[in-house]
């Protein structure tokens, strides 16, 4: 007979070990790793700071169809602020540090978004 225990934890470990990145990237997270800079002045982001990691881009994606094709240009936010929807105007007015900032977590997670073709990044020309 073979040691069912051992062929157990062996298989546990092996499991921790397959899945690790998956739980080691959900859990730990920490972009701070990434060096980014955060905006001195403000202490809140328009939603919770676990909410704008995870959901920015899709955020962005509503913004945009909210004011393009809804002509609407005010969000509501979960906790019933209110904010000029604009990516220029509003995100990068705080986040005014888009090297430091966006760039920053872009290329450590390889994300490189399209926008900067038309949308103007604070203190750069447009390029
Ligand atoms: C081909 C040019 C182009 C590209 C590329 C582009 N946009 Fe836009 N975007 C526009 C134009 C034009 C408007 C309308 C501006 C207005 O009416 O105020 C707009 C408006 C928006 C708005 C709402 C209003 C505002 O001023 O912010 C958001 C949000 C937005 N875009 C996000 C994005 C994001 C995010 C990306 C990249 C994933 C992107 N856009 C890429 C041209 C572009
Ligand atoms: C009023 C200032 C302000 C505005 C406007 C703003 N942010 Fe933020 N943002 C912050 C601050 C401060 C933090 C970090 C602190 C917090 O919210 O807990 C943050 C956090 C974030 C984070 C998470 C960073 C991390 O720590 O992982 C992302 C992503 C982000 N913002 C993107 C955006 C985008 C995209 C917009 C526009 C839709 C936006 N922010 C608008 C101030 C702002
Ligand atoms: C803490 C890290 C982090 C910060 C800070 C951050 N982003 Fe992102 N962003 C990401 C990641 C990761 C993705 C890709 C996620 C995915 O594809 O699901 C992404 C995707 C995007 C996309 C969609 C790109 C595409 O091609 O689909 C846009 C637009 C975007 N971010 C805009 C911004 C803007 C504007 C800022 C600064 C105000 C910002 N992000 C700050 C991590 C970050």
């Amino acid at each position: 007979m073979y040691n069912a225990k051992a062929v157990i934890t062996g298989i546990l470990i092996f499991l921790v070990l397959c899945t690790s990145p998956f739980w080691a990237s959900r859990t730990g997270k920490d972009y701070t790793k990434t060096g980014i800079v955060l905006p001195k002045d403000e202490k809140n982001c328009v939603e919770n700071r676990d909410f704008m990691r995870a959901e920015h881009m899709r955020l962005l994606n509503e913004w945009r169809d909210e004011a393009l094709r809804r002509e609407n240009r005010l969000y509501t936010a979960t906790d019933g602020r209110k904010w000029n929807i604009s990516l220029q105007n509003t995100c990068l007015k705080c986040h005014n540090n888009y090297k430091e900032f966006c760039q920053k977590c872009h290329v450590a997670n390889s994300v490189y978004p399209y926008c900067w073709t038309c949308h103007i990044i604070p203190g750069e020309k447009n390029q």
